[in-house]
């Protein structure tokens, strides 16, 4: 079965709340991390309708820092499959209700996650088609950093 982005995208929003701040009053990484880390997967899950395993997450970069108040909205985006393997570009964005919706993205990395049986060994997911021209580029891309990975191993 061949399938498109559009139907795996994954966007959910959570206000940012003390309790996921660290000592200087951002949000903690781990925090971060962790919702970024669901929020693939359950772009893996709707695209491969399989069980899945974070194999590995590559170019994290928390480029702004998200302070506590703030709207934080989690996107996740399937760029390319491969056999077993999808990766899922997570984009995480800031958003302050309170100066007209201004948002800004704040930190980025892709995903790559594996699916798996239920003896946890890796199994085939469906292709994606990529269709506009931004699809296509990040399917590009993809492929890209999947060579330049296979040529340092
Ligand atoms: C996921 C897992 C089953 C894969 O098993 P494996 O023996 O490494 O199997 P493979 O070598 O065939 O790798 C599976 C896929 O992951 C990809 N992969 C493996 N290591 C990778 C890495 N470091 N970076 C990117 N891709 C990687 C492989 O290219 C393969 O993809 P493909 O089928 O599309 O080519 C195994 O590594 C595992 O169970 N890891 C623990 C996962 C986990 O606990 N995650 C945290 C909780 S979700």
């Amino acid at each position: 079965m061949i399938k498109t982005p559009d139907k795996s995208y994954t966007e959910w929003s959570v206000i940012a709340r003390p309790k996921d701040a660290n000592s200087i009053g951002t949000i903690f990484g781990g925090r971060i991390m962790d919702w970024m880390d669901m929020t693939a997967s359950i772009c893996a899950r709707r695209h491969s309708n399989l069980k899945v395993s974070t194999v590995a997450v590559e170019n994290l970069h928390f480029a702004k820092p998200l302070k506590v108040g703030l709207v934080i909205k989690i996107c996740a985006v399937i760029n390319r499959t491969f056999g077993s393997s999808m990766e899922v570009n997570v984009d995480v964005f800031g958003e302050d209700t309170y100066n007209n919706n201004k948002s800004f993205k704040a930190v980025t990395a892709q995903f790559i996650i594996a699916a798996v049986d239920d003896s946890y060994r890796p199994v085939k997911v469906p292709e994606l088609k990529p269709e506009s021209a931004e699809q296509i580029k990040r399917w590009e891309e993809a492929g890209e950093r999947r060579n330049k990975r296979n040529a340092k191993a």
